[in-house]
């Protein structure tokens, strides 16, 4: 897939890894859809980086919990662009609309969680499935590691909901595969410039200083450019064969044994 004149839809783009992918297509003349939920501000910004690199898209508002508000969203990608070549699937609400441990959670924050992303993807898929009509790339922004681990009990729900939206990429992986559509998810490393930046500062501190300890072996946090790079490259012509899969864009992070302290496993 060749990225002059294509089209991109991204949710979540007014800021964070989204905005990275964003940027990083729009420098190879695919133009953008810019998804946000409350911060237009931040989502006009994003537009205008991705007009500074010469390209153009326009700004999009949605509650991607919301099946009504995901239709309506594509509507208007439908009504700007007439089609489509990239979805990438990355908005994740605020924390406090869904952050709570398994024996205390609300079934509110459970709904969220799960509509958000695997519901939103559902019904993204379906929709964006309908726009690409000579092939195209399907994305989703998953973490991984959230997904097959407990230990982080607060992100109960939202583990669960990556979980399912990674088992969907894999069935509809194969659903478009004849089309010349690809799906898969990938599951960036701790990331700058994103939430973590909106966490308490000893928080970012000691998550910092863990990874360049060597907890990420490349000795840093990922950041959104990193993951607009991977996306790049998924949607080049020459990743057409790569469908279904869940690759991991962290340095290495996912790499790392925890059964050994760090001095041991370095000998
Ligand atoms: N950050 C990391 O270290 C990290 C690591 C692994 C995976 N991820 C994944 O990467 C993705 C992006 O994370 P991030 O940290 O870059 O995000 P972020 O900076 O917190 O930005 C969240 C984005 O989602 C939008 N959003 C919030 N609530 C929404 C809602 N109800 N409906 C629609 N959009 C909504 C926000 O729009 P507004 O600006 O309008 O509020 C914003 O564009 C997420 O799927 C996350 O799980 C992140």
């Amino acid at each position: 897939m060749s990225s002059e004149g294509k089209y991109a839809l991204i949710t979540g783009s007014s800021r964070g890894i989204g905005r990275g992918i964003a940027v990083k297509l729009a420098e190879q003349g695919v133009k953008v859809a810019v998804h946000y939920y409350q911060n237009d501000g931040a989502a006009k910004d994003t537009l205008a980086r991705i007009r500074q690199h010469g390209s153009d898209g326009f700004v999009v508002q949605a509650d991607v919990s919301r099946t009504d508000e995901v239709r309506r969203m594509f509507g208007r990608v439908k009504g700007e662009f007439g089609a489509l070549d990239v979805f990438v699937s990355n908005a994740r609400p605020e924390l406090p609309t869904f952050y709570q441990a398994p024996m205390d959670i609300t079934l509110d924050k459970w709904d969220m969680a799960l509509d958000s992303q695997a519901k939103a993807f559902l019904v993204g898929v379906h929709e964006s499935a309908r726009l690409m009509s000579g092939g195209g790339r399907i994305l989703a922004i998953t973490y991984a590691p959230s997904a097959r681990t407990g230990s982080w009990q607060p992100w109960v729900a939202m583990g669960s909901a990556k979980a399912a939206m990674e088992a969907l990429v894999r069935y509809f992986a194969v659903a478009l595969v004849k089309r010349g559509i690809t799906v898969n998810a990938l599951s960036p490393g701790l990331t700058e410039d994103s939430v973590l930046n909106s966490l308490p500062q000893p928080v970012q501190d000691m998550s910092r200083t863990w990874h360049e300890a060597g907890w990420t072996p490349a000795g840093r946090l990922t950041t959104p450019a990193d993951i607009g790079n991977a996306v790049r490259l998924l949607c080049s012509e020459e990743a057409g064969w790569i469908t279904g899969q869940v690759i991991a864009v962290d340095g290495g992070a996912s790499l790392m044994d925890t059964v050994f302290p760090l001095e041991i496993q370095r000998g």
